[in-house]
């Protein structure tokens, strides 16, 4: 037995986010814009062994729930085989942020495995593993950007924008964050999607990002739920972020910028203002995961 892949799981932001209503399922239909960035991404390396087994950095992220552990045992059940795989998981991006990171490794790991056990599993067939491990996990097979519709596993694949974006990810935990922020939605909170839809038209149009159209139905319960978050769109207004809005369910935020130079000094700026309780950084938009043989 032989063979090792490396991939680089990119982090997302979503560039708005509206909740349209609940589903019969106790899901909620959601109309959001997904958009692969880089950096930061969480690097994975995938061999050849006789077992599923992980190995990972941040020791609290190594038990068998960790999505990415979860999608080989999945794939290799789905194509009825006994080959293992040993994945080692170095984590750059935020942990529980609202950046993906989770499901990024989930996706980049069945696209890893797919290729080091040599399967022919079509790819809608790695999506529809893929949507059973989350609901954002199918899109970062494609990567790039996308309108995401339904669960958010309905992908319409869009140009990415030519802006860069300064993220502010605050090191904030909060328990049970995606169910409970889900929960806490009410029905003021929903929207019809028309001002993401908007943005997509505008992107697949050739036009830049409208900063104005980033919605984002988190906001109300995020806020209510942790107040000292709310201050985060004034600091980063007053440091030259004139458009922040929440990425997924936050925490972390987002702000456009049509030139890298001046989000960089923005960044600095952020920096120097919170960056004892926040992670900062620019990032670019990026294509979606690529699994390359090493060994
Ligand atoms: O799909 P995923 O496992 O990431 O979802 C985690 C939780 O977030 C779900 O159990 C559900 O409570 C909520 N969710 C939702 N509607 C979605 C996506 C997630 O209500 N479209």
């Amino acid at each position: 037995m032989s063979g090792c892949f490396r991939i680089a799981a990119p982090a997302k932001l979503n560039l708005g986010l509206e909740i349209v209503g609940k589903r019969a399922d106790g899901y909620h239909d959601l109309v959001t814009i997904l958009q692969t960035i880089a950096p930061p991404d969480d690097d994975l390396e995938l061999a050849a062994a006789t077992d599923v087994r992980l190995r990972i950095d941040d020791p609290e992220l190594g038990g068998p729930d960790n999505l990415a552990l979860q999608a080989l045992h999945r794939l290799r059940t789905d194509a009825r085989i006994t080959t293992g795989a040993a994945l080692r998981l170095t984590k750059r991006i935020p942990i529980a942020a609202g950046l993906g990171g989770a499901s990024s490794d989930a996706a980049s790991a069945l696209l890893a495995a797919r290729a080091l056990w040599n399967l022919d599993t079509p790819d809608a067939r790695l999506a529809a593993i893929a949507g059973r491990l989350g609901s954002d996990v199918p899109f970062f097979l494609i990567g790039g950007a996308a309108l995401a519709e339904g669960r958010g596993t309905e992908l319409t694949p869009l140009p990415s924008p030519p802006v860069v974006f300064v993220v502010v990810a605050p090191h904030a935990t909060i328990p049970r964050k995606t169910p409970t922020l889900y929960a806490a939605l009410d029905s003021a909170d929903y929207s019809s999607g028309a001002a993401v839809r908007e943005q997509a038209a505008r992107l697949c149009a050739g036009n830049s990002l409208d900063p104005t159209l980033l919605v984002n139905a988190f906001a109300r319960p995020l806020y209510a739920l942790r107040p000292d978050l709310a201050e985060i769109p004034a600091i980063m207004r007053r440091a030259g972020a004139m458009h922040p809005a929440i990425s997924g369910a936050g925490p972390a935020h987002v702000a456009p910028f049509i030139d890298p130079e001046r989000a960089k000094w923005v960044a600095t700026t952020l920096r120097a203002a919170v960056g004892h309780v926040a992670r900062i950084f620019v990032a670019h938009p990026a294509p979606g995961a690529q699994p390359r043989r090493i060994r």
